[in-house]
């Protein structure tokens, strides 16, 4: 079973336990002695249940299990017990009809709602709180279990205390009383520390991932990492103007939306450039009043050229400009996109593609096309685009995926090569066919192909997008029936051929864990049910503190039932595993990984691009509700504040 699958059975069991016990509770309260004893049974089998999910969890990873290992079983372990203990024995009196008489103790149906409170009360830490289990959050849960059983207790006592004589009135009262004000008196305090320690305590500034902290390095300002003025020998200057403007953009389905827009377009005019020239973009922003920036996304610029909004340069608000300029080092594809808003901004259409080339290509392809696939509120930007190569020609197709989720590419009608992935070379590509291909949102992936003597359709999410035709008017034939929804994915981390890489990953400097997840968290200065890393939204995640030359290595754990596409600005990271199994493939350079629901991924960098960068979700919107921090290098800092990569502010 998947880990993503133990975690839903894990809540399903959590949940459906405490409707045992509650309804256990109110049967019993009720006097239907032979259903409650039932359910009592019922609800002790679930919490078993419970008990066997969360060690299966615990078995996948500490991360996965920990809030419930040390706190949320334990005390579902004890309320159970009690409640069995308490209630079972009368229950199962009255039932073989060695007892009559009902509700009149009413102990036993307060032990079976406390059982179903502690219940409850784990799911709600792990839905709520997750990992890690803090002090405050333990002390608010227990504190939160008691104060409801004390007020159960009450509320069942008191009409009988108010009732007719009981001879056992007297001296049981008494000791109900000390027991509800020794209760009472537990159930405030833990619960008042704990809520005065959460509000007390501050997050960490940084971490350091075993390695130094900061040494108090002179610093170096972020405004100073500036990309080089002259091209590279050989190279050349490209200068490239972007404006940014609302314009309507008309979708291939013929509708118009309300789009941002570089130069009244989406995507954006493509930013080419051979190996070695020098970029020059000047940025201007005519009316877009949130601002915006362009963040050049995969591509290792200094990090002051990076356009993240309040970290390596100011928003560009309308009328204002900035200039960009780095050297064109990397071949591949890549693409830029706003890096303020951006949750906003991208989505409505403020990006474009960037394509570097070889200086000398070996194989130099002779139909080189790009894909940029985007989803405007209208629809896709990319559907039927036509191609014509003639058979035996070299295709090679970059795929970009701009959007905010993964999207699935079968490339039908021939077989095919993935050449690269987020714009590096893989090792040795074998041909593949019948196979799709997922890209996490902003993913890239090269296919290059020989034209067959038929048409090759390009499905994305199981529609044909792009067509590549031998004759303009050849028939779609057999690439337009094939069941590509059926097809198995492409696995990267078992495809082309391994290579040795010079990166120290066994003996890390440093080692940082990632654990994604859902929770209330404070983001932006405000509490939310936010996306979180490590239980903390932005800007409370702790920075991540690098040394220059440093080998990092990340584990990242998706704890959460949705998808992380993980983004690290200004490095690319080689995959070493996911879940335990090594990658042994062509060394996998990526710079954003899908981190499906229950998936752990190890991965390392070299720290070689000083700077303070973003590490964050690349679905935007995850970023947005606090799924964002920094990778922050030592002595480095940075002039600019007040906003970051996706904004405070929303368009009004
Ligand atoms: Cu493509 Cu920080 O993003
Ligand atoms: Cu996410």
């Amino acid at each position: 079973m998947t880990t993503a699958a133990l975690t839903v059975l894990d809540h399903a069991w959590a949940l459906l336990a405490a409707v045992g016990w509650l309804a256990a509770a109110v049967t019993t309260l009720r006097g239907y002695a032979r259903v409650a004893l039932t359910l009592l049974v019922a609800a002790l089998a679930l919490t078993v249940g419970k008990a066997v999910s969360v060690a299966l969890l615990a078995g996948r990873g500490w991360w996965f299990a920990q809030e419930k290992v040390l706190l949320g079983m334990p005390l579902l372990a004890v309320a159970a017990v009690i409640a069995v203990a308490v209630a079972g024995p009368p229950l199962y009196a009255r039932v073989t009809g060695a007892s009559g008489r009902a509700g009149d103790r009413p102990t036993g149906v307060v032990a079976l709602f406390g059982a179903g409170y502690a219940a409850l009360a784990g799911f709600g830490l792990t839905y709520l709180a997750g990992y890690p289990l803090t002090l405050p959050v333990a002390l608010i849960t227990v504190g939160l279990v008691l104060a409801a059983v004390l007020l159960t207790a009450r509320s069942l006592a008191a009409p009988l205390e108010a009732g007719e004589a009981n001879p056992d009135a007297g001296p049981s009262l008494s000791r109900r009383g000390f027991l509800g004000v020794a209760g009472g008196v537990a159930a405030v305090g833990a619960t008042g520390t704990g809520v005065g320690l959460t509000l007390l305590s501050s997050a960490p500034k940084h971490t350091a991932g075993g390695g130094p902290g900061p040494s108090g390095a002179s610093p170096v300002s972020v405004a100073d990492l500036r990309g080089p003025d002259t091209p590279a020998p050989g190279g050349v200057r490209r200068a490239y103007e972007l404006t940014a403007r609302k314009a309507a953009v008309r979708l291939p389905s013929g509708q118009d939306v309300d789009a941002w827009t570089f130069e009244g377009v989406a995507p954006g005019p493509q930013i080419t450039a051979t190996q070695g020239d020098l970029v020059e973009v000047t940025l201007a922003n005519h009316d877009i009043d949130e601002g915006v920036t362009l963040h050049w996304h995969g591509y290792d610029v200094p990090c002051g050229e990076d356009g993240v909004a309040g970290l390596s340069q100011p928003k560009v608000n309308p009328g204002a400009t900035f200039d960009y300029r780095f050297r064109a080092d990397q071949v591949g594809t890549y693409w830029y996109h706003t890096h303020h808003v951006s949750h906003v901004g991208v989505r409505r259409g403020l990006y474009g593609v960037l394509v570097v080339t070889p200086r000398a290509d070996p194989q130099p392809a002779d139909l080189d096309v790009v894909v940029p696939v985007h989803t405007f509120n209208g629809g896709p930007a990319v559907a039927g685009v036509e191609h014509v190569a003639p058979a035996g020609a070299t295709v090679r197709m970059r795929l970009v995926n701009t959007d905010s989720d993964p999207r699935r590419f079968a490339l039908a009608g021939t077989g095919f090569r993935v050449v690269a992935v987020d714009g590096r070379d893989l090792q040795g590509p074998g041909e593949t066919s019948r196979t799709a291909l997922r890209v996490a949102a902003g993913g890239r992936r090269d296919l290059v192909f020989a034209m067959p003597e038929t048409p090759v359709a390009l499905f994305v999410d199981g529609v044909a997008a792009v067509w590549v035709r031998p004759r303009p008017d050849a028939p779609d034939g057999e690439a337009a029936t094939q069941d590509t929804a059926g097809w198995p994915e492409l696995d990267l981390l078992t495809y082309g051929t391994s290579a040795p890489v010079p990166l120290r990953t066994a003996t890390p400097d440093r080692h940082f864990t990632l654990v994604l997840d859902r929770g209330v968290a404070m983001v932006d200065g405000r509490p939310a049910f936010a996306q979180t890393v490590n239980g903390r939204g932005h800007p409370s995640i702790p920075d991540q503190i690098v040394t220059e030359g440093d080998v990092v290595r990340f584990t990242v754990v998706n704890r959460s039932l949705e998808t992380h596409p993980w983004h690290l600005h200004g490095h690319p990271v080689l995959i070493l595993s996911r879940d335990g199994k090594p990658a042994e493939g062509s060394p996998l350079w990526m710079d954003t990984f899908d981190v499906r629901p229950g998936e752990v991924w190890e991965v390392a960098f070299q720290a070689n691009n000083p700077g303070i960068w973003m590490n964050h979700c690349h679905n935007l919107p995850h970023a947005e509700q606090g799924m964002m921090l920094h990778l922050r290098y030592d002595g480095v800092s940075t002039p600019f504040h007040g906003s970051h990569a996706a904004g405070h502010r929303h368009p009004s």
